[in-house]
């Protein structure tokens, strides 16, 4: 009973300590883009196999995506998703077919790749730094607070990090930039609750376009308007939520 009481007595001098306080994360004013931000004719891609072999993934991709939509890209593993998403991020090129990208489009690409790309040596300040050279100290910690990077651990070296961490680190300096499109593959796959709650309301909050893949129905519900699906090489448009999707394909089966 006495350590009972002892520990009731510990909860309740408990206080939340300053970098558990949630920083609300606000986007750089982007530049407005024009109307078709992507417009897709007719995009197929093959892949090469290191024995020559030609894998093909889809053909016939045809769509616009338009200002301000907030798009599902879906499809089983192995559908092209990522394969699309690189394509409009110019990773790689289309077997044939073409798209253009609006006019004044930013656009940003997150890939679990991107992590990769991150330089180990550097802090996770100095990281973000580097994209927004211009800002003053106090914003970058502002930006990182919303990522919760607090105190010193932005000082941490990127080599240091957990896959999570480097996932936000990521996602702050693609957000850092005044871009009006982003393309977002899979970024919630390291995340936690928490971080993922952050990154959903920043994208709530986004007045810019966003096509995404997620695994993630929370996500995608909250979140999309639109859903482009791809199924045995072909892309179909839907034109509604999530749940509208869902109720769609159901429906079918
Ligand atoms: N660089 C590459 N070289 C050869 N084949 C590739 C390459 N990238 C992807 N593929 C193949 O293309 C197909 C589509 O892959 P992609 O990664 O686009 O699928 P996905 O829909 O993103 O799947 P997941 O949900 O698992 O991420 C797969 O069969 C994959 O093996
Ligand atoms: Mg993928």
């Amino acid at each position: 009973m006495q350590s009972r009481v002892k520990k009731i007595d510990k909860i309740e001098r408990i206080e939340i300590p300053p970098e558990e306080r949630v920083v609300k994360f606000e986007f750089a004013e982007p530049p407005r883009s024009g109307d078709d931000v992507v417009v897709m004719d007719n995009l197929a891609k093959e892949w090469q196999l290191p024995d020559g072999t030609l894998k093909p993934v889809f053909s016939g991709v045809s769509g616009i995506v338009r200002r301000g939509s907030k798009i599902a890209l879906v499809g089983v593993n192995g559908a092209g998703k990522s394969t699309l998403l690189k394509i409009l991020a110019g990773q790689t090129e289309p077997t044939s077919g073409s798209f253009t990208l609006g006019a004044n489009v930013a656009a940003g690409y997150f890939s679990q790749h991107a992590m990769e790309l991150l330089d180990p040596k550097k802090t996770i300040f100095e990281t973000v730094q580097d994209v927004m050279p211009l800002a003053n100290i106090g914003v970058i910690r502002n930006l990182l607070g919303a990522f919760l990077f607090s105190g010193d651990t932005v000082d941490k070296r990127i080599e240091n990090l957990s896959g999570g961490e480097k996932s936000r680190v990521v996602l702050a300096t693609l957000l850092a930039r005044p871009v009006n499109l982003l393309v977002l593959d899979e970024p919630t796959n390291h995340l936690d609750i928490r971080s993922r709650e952050i990154l959903l309301d920043a994208l709530k909050d986004f007045a810019g376009t966003v096509l995404l893949v997620s695994h993630d129905r929370h996500f995608l519900r909250s979140l999309v308007d639109r859903v482009f699906e791809i199924d045995h090489g072909e892309m179909r448009v839907y034109e509604g939520n999530y749940e509208y999707y869902l109720s769609k394909v159901n429906g079918e089966a």
